[in-house]
């Protein structure tokens, strides 16, 4: 039992190392992108904990066989949940709303001949390289030998309102950093040569055309002058159409220098980079489109910004060397014969459009291109990166750069290799140990083994809330729903689905829809106009449906987190109206690396794991109302946190409360709740409980030690031994 088992340092240390780089802790997620995918490690250990007896830190570590126990996930997204119950050996069922979290899962668990994928894939790319190749090679300006172009970079260039003169939108003129590089890569404002500085704060002339070097551009929040008559133009402006771009720069890789050469290569693209791309645009006019999709944008919360900037089709949001590669992949792709490979390509392809469009950044610090969903949005830059379509190989078995189909390629076939052969990460005396858990592998059936071996999948691409399980058939419900409105899953996953719909083998008639949009998907939407009451009767919806199909006292165990109160709210009428009762509420570390701050303030890392029971026991230590008792177990948490090596800040500490305050609001309200009462009328009377425990800032007032010093709370971790589970008295049932 979770409740019982459950370690929360021992899990909150390995999540925290995993969501630093996660492709290195579960390799598996490289198949496709998915949004917010929590930790597999979290998954692992609530699932053991569940169900096999003893101590988790040694259980982690075996192979385990739980064949016959049935796990749900009834919002699978990326599948995290679901494979790590599938590795385990459960049966799984999962629904998604979304015909690309269906897709990426099927093909996160298909089978898949990895030597026969290689092979084609090598082909894909010999056969690119030799229509395409040479769109990708610049001229080293060291050696003059033909190199590799790593990326292109483009500035957003405006017709002034006033005298129509083209000119550029420089938010800035820094390339790039002193830090993976030697040295501070300046363009000069006037000639655009690139001028490499030591030092970027001290004024400096152009070596060319002996300017002064500047940092800050003209372009600034919104408003650009015109350099020909001084109008003060406002930007985006959509009446302008599809933003253009002027090539500014070129990172590229020159093997022959490489080995005597400090840091990157930059150049100032030259007349024949200038004339490449031409041929490459004339190229891609005299083609007939057979699957770049033609499809418009439509309106969304996200998808606004897009349109605000003049862009009108998806396909505008490429230029045209990235249209003639991807229409050239995709014909390369339709032509496998073998669907399993075909289909393994056409899941590379949608995920390769997040690096190969014009709305990637280069990161001026790490030197990398940023992809399109480096953030849960559309976010258009001023300067953007354009990665070479093929990738690069050292020629040693690593590539240079990213966004290319090489590296597609590697990542892929290291996620099924991983299926195949999974493993888990140990530290040890501050060394990573990977360790190969014979006897555990992701999938569906296992050809190459001695004796085949199956398992049973059962995905749907449909509505959980119109999902019918058999009642008291499932083992456990174990899922990440959608936080309220914090991604918009249908708006952004459509700019891949456009692609992948055109290309794929067979879809089970998943993909007839022309976009992933759906009345139905539980996510806050203004321009669907989905407020909190869809939100919460949605929700409720699914799990009055996953309670009926549990087995008496089977567990429903989700993930939730957001940083603002109300946002939990729907979560706990959902839990009442199915009859459930909140037994644990955990917290785990669960956000991207990318915000851990050791000094962090602000945005929560730390999830909230809500564990619910139709029957069962609660530990009465952690029946409390008042803010004060509250408080004590939330300290308890943090110490235990801490003891995983969480720096927590004031954020996390609030959303531990918020937990806590949900899991109480539940229990103090189950006895008198009526699923007949309104929506409306359910919402306040959860968010008057609330207030009754306290609130936020009634239990914040007995934390304001741990809140004031946040370096304080480490010493937390050896002032008392946390109060082990006692017996029955300790106990009650509900
Ligand atoms: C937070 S994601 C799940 C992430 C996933 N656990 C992972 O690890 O990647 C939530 C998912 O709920 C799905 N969803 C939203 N509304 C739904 C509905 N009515 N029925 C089924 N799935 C839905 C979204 O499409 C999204 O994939
Ligand atoms: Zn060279
Ligand atoms: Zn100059
Ligand atoms: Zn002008």
């Amino acid at each position: 039992m979770i409740e019982k088992f459950f370690d929360i340092p021992f899990i909150a240390d390995l999540a925290l190392h995993e969501k630093q780089i996660q492709q290195n802790y579960r390799p598996v997620i490289a198949v496709h992108k998915w949004f917010a995918r929590r930790p597999g490690t979290l998954f692992r250990g609530l699932l053991l904990a569940e169900f096999v007896e003893g101590n988790l830190r040694e259980t982690f570590y075996k192979a385990h066989n739980l064949k016959g126990i049935t796990v749900a996930d009834p919002f699978m997204g990326g599948g995290t949940p679901l494979l790590e119950a599938n590795r385990l050996g459960c049966d799984i069922i999962g629904y998604d709303i979304n015909p690309m979290a269906y897709w990426v899962v099927r093909q996160e668990i298909e089978d898949l001949d990895l030597a026969a994928y290689r092979r084609t894939a090598e082909m894909l790319r010999n056969w690119l390289n030799e229509k395409i190749g040479l769109f990708y090679r610049t001229r080293c300006v060291k050696c003059n030998s033909d190199a590799h172009v790593k990326y292109f970079l483009w500035v957003k260039t405006y017709r002034c309102t006033e005298c129509r003169e083209t000119f550029d939108l420089f938010p800035g003129y820094l390339l790039a950093q002193n830090r993976r590089h030697p040295k501070n890569v300046i363009i000069c404002s006037a000639c655009g040569e690139l001028n490499e500085v030591e030092d970027r704060k001290t004024a400096k002339l152009c070596f060319a055309c002996g300017t002064g070097l500047n940092l800050a551009g003209p372009a600034k929040h919104n408003r650009c002058t015109c350099p020909n008559c001084g109008k003060v133009n406002l930007y985006p402006d959509a009446a302008q159409g599809t933003p253009r771009h002027r090539m500014l720069a070129i990172e590229y890789h020159c093997p022959n220098c490489k080995p005597r050469h400090m840091g990157r290569f930059f150049k100032k693209p030259d007349e024949t980079d200038l004339a490449r791309y031409k041929k490459a645009a004339e190229n891609w006019a005299q083609m007939d489109a057979m699957y770049v999709p033609g499809d418009e944008i439509p309106p969304g919360d996200e998808t606004d910004r897009l349109l605000r900037w003049g862009y009108r089709r998806y396909r505008e949001m490429f230029n045209e060397r990235q249209l003639l590669g991807l229409e050239l992949s995709c014909r390369f792709i339709t032509r496998c014969p073998d669907e399993e490979i075909r289909n393994a390509l056409a899941t590379n392809l949608s995920d390769l459009l997040r690096y190969q469009n014009m709305l990637c950044r280069y990161d001026t610090m790490a030197l990398k291109s940023l992809d399109i969903f480096s953030v849960h949005g559309f976010p258009v830059g001023l300067i953007q990166c354009e990665s070479n379509l093929l990738g690069i190989s050292d020629g040693k078995g690593s590539h240079v750069g990213s966004g290319g189909w090489l590296n597609i390629i590697e990542k892929y076939a290291r996620a099924k290799a991983y299926c195949q052969e999974p493993f888990e990460i140990e530290h040890k005396r501050g060394r990573k140990e990977r360790l190969f858990i014979k006897g555990e592998w992701i999938g569906k059936c296992r050809k190459d083994s001695v004796t085949p071996e199956d398992k049973k999948v059962e995905l749907f691409c449909a509505s959980s809330t119109l999902c019918t399980l058999p009642s008291a058939s499932v083992d456990a419900v174990l899922t990440d729903p959608p936080y309220f409105a914090n991604v918009q899953y249908a708006e952004l996953m459509d700019f891949c689905y456009v692609w992948l719909r055109r290309i794929v083998a067979e879809t089970d008639g998943i993909f007839h829809k022309p976009s992933t949009r759906d009345a139905d998907e539980l996510t806050g939407n203004l321009t669907m106009e989905r407020g909190l009451l869809h939100f919460t009767n949605g929700l409720a919806k699914v799990f009055k449906n996953m309670a009926r199909a549990l087995k008496p006292g089977a567990p429903l165990i989700f993930t939730y987190h957001h940083n603002n109160i109300g946002a939990y709210i729907p979560i706990a009428v959902g839990i009442l109206d199915a009859g459930l009762t909140c037994s644990a509420s955990i917290p785990c570390p669960a956000e991207m690396g990318a915000s851990i701050h050791i000094n962090g303030t602000g945005s929560s890392i730390i999830d909230t794991v809500f564990v619910c029971r139709s029957t069962g026991t609660v530990p009465r230590r952690k029946i409390v109302s008042s803010p004060r008792e509250i408080a004590e177990l939330v300290r308890e948490d943090l110490e235990q946190l801490q003891a995983g090596n969480v720096k927590l800040t004031r954020g996390d500490v609030r959303c531990i409360v918020y937990g806590h305050l949900i899991r109480l609001a539940i229990w103090h309200l189950r006895e008198e709740w009526k699923i007949k009462w309104a929506t409306t009328e359910k919402l306040k009377i959860v968010s008057r409980e609330l207030e009754r425990l306290g609130g936020w800032h009634g239990v914040e007032q007995f934390l304001s030690e741990d809140l004031s010093q946040a370096p304080r709370c480490r010493a937390l971790i050896v002032r008392e031994e946390q109060v082990p589970y006692g017996g029955q008295l300790d106990e009650v049932p509900f």
